[in-house]
């Protein structure tokens, strides 16, 4: 029996479909059954499981909401999935969590390895680097630490969501900012990630598609494919007053994953072409 948190997020819930899809069983509690701020309910749902999986798809996520307030951020990112590390270890359960490429400032200029040091350039890639750091430390041997990013699928949220209602809205145009990185299929995501649960790798990945992009060009792909997208201009947001900074470049390499894990994950527009068909062909139905 496997054990999932935040089965109703963006990742989760892809997550849950693929191991429906493989019948693997698993119970995934929602944030009202198990508040994973509460220790002694956590503490019950790994007892009672006795899972042989535990997949922590829970975080807050929201980069900007992080920056004004880091000590939620910290409890939910880094303090929860400590706790869960801890127990996985009591049960003897592998435990698998997910990063981001905001462990990184994005001053390095080339794709990011996984060796590379972190220096977060705000509260969320910080309590992301802190809940790495102490999972590597506390339970090597049975955690596998994911770093994705900027992940997209033809479900509900992420970008081509935004982008697809922005159309269908007539908006015209729009701003995105200016950054480079590696756009992810959630489907990508979900069935590596199951991949090395499989092959029981622990510690640390990145799993991206290939490639790198930025908002701009990612977007500009998307338009020209989705119906009617050619009614939509998008530029580069020449300043941004958000709360918190971003990583201008965060371009994430797989090389570790290819050669000591043998999996590969396809380029970003191969992946991209196949989500806005299906996300087309939803929209249509
Ligand atoms: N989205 C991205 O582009 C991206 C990029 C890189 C890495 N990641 C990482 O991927 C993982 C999944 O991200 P996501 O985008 O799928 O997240 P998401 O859609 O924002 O989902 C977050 C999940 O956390 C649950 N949750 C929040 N607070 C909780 C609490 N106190 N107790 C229990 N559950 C709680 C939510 O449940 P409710 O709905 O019930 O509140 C929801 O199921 C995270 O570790 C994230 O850092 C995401």
């Amino acid at each position: 029996m496997w054990l999932i948190f935040g089965g109703s997020g963006f990742l989760g819930s892809f997550l849950r479909r693929h191991l429906k899809a493989r019948n693997i069983p698993f119970h995934s509690p929602t944030s009202n059954q198990c508040d994973i701020r509460d220790k002694n309910a956590l503490r019950r749902w790994i007892d009672e499981v006795a899972p042989e999986v535990v997949i922590n798809c829970v975080a807050l996520t929201g980069v900007d909401f992080c920056e004004e307030h880091p000590n939620e951020a910290w409890e939910i990112n880094t303090r929860a999935p400590a706790i869960m590390a801890a127990l996985c270890q009591e049960k003897n359960s592998f435990f698998v969590h997910f990063s981001t490429d905001y462990v990184f400032s994005g001053s390095k200029g080339n794709p990011y390895v996984e060796s590379d040091l972190t220096d977060p350039i705000n509260v969320y890639g910080w309590t992301k680097r802190l809940s790495e750091e102490s999972l590597q430390a506390a339970y090597p041997e049975g955690t596998l630490i994911v770093r994705s990013a900027w992940l997209f699928s033809e479900h509900t949220k992420g970008f081509f969501t935004f982008l697809a209602d922005a159309v269908e809205e007539s908006r015209g145009e729009l701003s995105v900012p200016r950054q480079v990185g590696s756009p992810t299929y959630l489907e990508d995501l979900a069935k590596t990630t199951l991949k090395l649960v499989e092959k029981g790798r622990s510690g640390l990945f990145h799993v991206v598609n290939g490639g790198a992009t930025s908002w701009v060009e990612l977007a500009e792909f998307f338009l020209a494919r989705f119906p009617g997208g050619g009614a939509l201009s998008v530029s580069e947001r020449k300043v941004d007053t958000r709360p918190a900074r971003r990583p201008v470049y965060s371009v994430l390499a797989t090389d570790k994953l290819r050669k000591t894990a043998g999996l590969e994950v396809r380029p970003w527009q191969e992946a991209a072409e196949a989500c806005i068909e299906r996300m087309t062909k939803r929209r249509k139905e």
